[in-house]
């Protein structure tokens, strides 16, 4: 279908909620209004009053192509993006190898061009070694750093590398905040155990904290423009608060929107992710944090590792958890439970990323945008079901939970990619484009 309208939408801005018919023509957004539909003689579908967002950007996923296939490939994780409404991921750099120079990057390009079902950018990764490798690296998202180790060996936990990054005015640097050096203390402290509430104490919210400080501190002296991954604790939201200008942009995951360390108690090693689950009280003031619009968006940091090893003992078990499935319903569950406003989801899953990142044509429902389209149910009220589950590692921390509020098709450039409940297109994906 090159043409199309969608009948009788309730289109989702971030700043309101309004009637309207939707054309779509060559894969982008020709009219949107009551009389978009005065044309005749072409196919339409009638949503019937169901919600029309801009589809989801998802700007921090682990994809794991090259090299660790088996948790993930970019045909399972874009079914289970399309499945949850994201139109758009940007992927992280910590594959094998690692996405560092502009080899890697290209050799990445061919692999994810021949499979992904959606659209995407790629990030690049800093090494102590690599500050000029990343200026040969073109039209990435941004440069992430691990300043605390996680999964792969990407590390920049030396304070003079550090500044040397920061010098660089061109990209944004989306930061990994847990240092090193506090991770190592707690490490010794805690001594050997095998139970998986421990990875709390390891990582503590000061050490998110102690980094997130140094970061905020370098951004101010260098002017440099940085965005806090998976933000979980009321301490770096108090201190972001005090630093913050347009420069500085913050995410948090849905995993620690919805999860909490009580939870240990059900999902053990399941929940293991960097960094980790937090106590209620930071959960909550990440809650806080949106209404208060110290959040900019909600990224997943869809990490997926296979069940068998996620069921190993405590120190064997790697960390992350899968999630840009699951995190659009869980966001309209909380619509429906008065958490936030559909407004407000738009805003922190499309809007923002797009605006933030500069990706071009995306984030909104608007003439001449991109036709990358989420058609949500606010009424439909379903269970997480595993054989549902399209990531490859085929599993989720949600699985069982009941949510009201689902995507039911998402389209992609114009192409209806994903119709409730397990029907997927098959044209490929584009690489986005960055307006800076
Ligand atoms: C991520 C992974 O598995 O790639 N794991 C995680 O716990 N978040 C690595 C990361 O980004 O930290
Ligand atoms: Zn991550």
């Amino acid at each position: 279908m090159k043409e199309f309208v969608l009948l009788n939408g309730n289109v989702v801005s971030s700043k309101g909620i309004h009637k309207a018919d939707v054309l779509v023509m060559n894969g982008k957004i020709a009219a949107v209004g009551t009389g978009a539909a005065g044309r005749k003689n072409i196919p339409f579908i009638d949503l019937k009053g169901r919600h029309v967002l801009p589809g989801l950007i998802d700007v921090h996923v682990h994809f794991r192509t090259p090299g660790m296939t088996k948790k993930e490939d970019w045909v399972t994780g874009s079914k289970a993006a399309l499945a949850g409404g994201v139109t758009t991921v940007l992927d992280m750099p910590n594959t094998r190898p690692p996405t560092v120079n502009a080899h890697s990057l290209q050799e990445k390009r061919k692999l994810v061009k021949a499979k992904a079902l959606v659209n995407y950018g790629f990030y690049a990764g800093a090494t102590p070694q690599n500050f000029q490798a990343i200026k040969k690296m073109k039209g990435v998202a941004g440069v992430k750093i691990y300043m605390g180790s996680s999964t792969g060996n990407l590390l920049v936990d030396d304070r003079k590398v550090l500044e040397k990054f920061f010098s660089d005015k061109k990209h944004i640097f989306a930061i990994h905040a847990e240092s090193e050096s506090c991770i190592h203390e707690h490490m010794k402290k805690a001594g050997l155990s095998n139970d998986p509430v421990i990875h709390s104490a390891i990582r503590p919210p000061e050490c998110a904290y102690e980094a997130v400080k140094e970061v905020l501190h370098l951004a101010k002296k260098y002017g440099t423009r940085v965005h806090l991954c998976h933000v979980s604790t009321q301490k770096e939201l108090d201190t972001v608060r005090k630093f913050k200008n347009e420069n500085v942009s913050v995410e948090v995951t849905p995993h620690h929107l919805f999860l909490s360390s009580k939870d240990y108690a059900e999902y053990g090693n399941l929940m293991k992710v960097n960094p980790p689950i937090r106590e209620i009280a930071d959960q909550t003031a990440l809650w806080e944090g949106i209404k208060d619009g110290t959040v900019d968006m909600i990224a997943t940091d869809h990490a997926p590792h296979l069940l068998f090893e996620k069921e190993g003992s405590y120190p064997t078990v790697p960390s992350g958890v899968p999630g840009v499935q699951t995190m659009l319903p869980l966001l309209l569950n909380a619509v429906n439970e008065r958490h936030l406003s559909l407004e407000k989801v738009v805003e922190l899953t499309s809007a923002n990323p797009a605006q933030r990142f500069g990706i071009k044509g995306k984030g909104a429902i608007e003439a001449g945008m991109d036709a990358d389209i989420a058609v949500v149910d606010m009424g439909l009220r379903e269970k997480v079901y595993r054989q549902y589950l399209w990531s490859k590692c085929g599993w989720s921390p949600f699985e069982g939970w009941v949510l009201k509020g689902w995507p039911e098709m998402t389209f992609v450039n114009g192409n209806l990619m994903y119709e409730w409940r397990a029907r997927f297109g098959t044209i490929k994906g584009r690489e986005v484009q960055f307006d800076r």
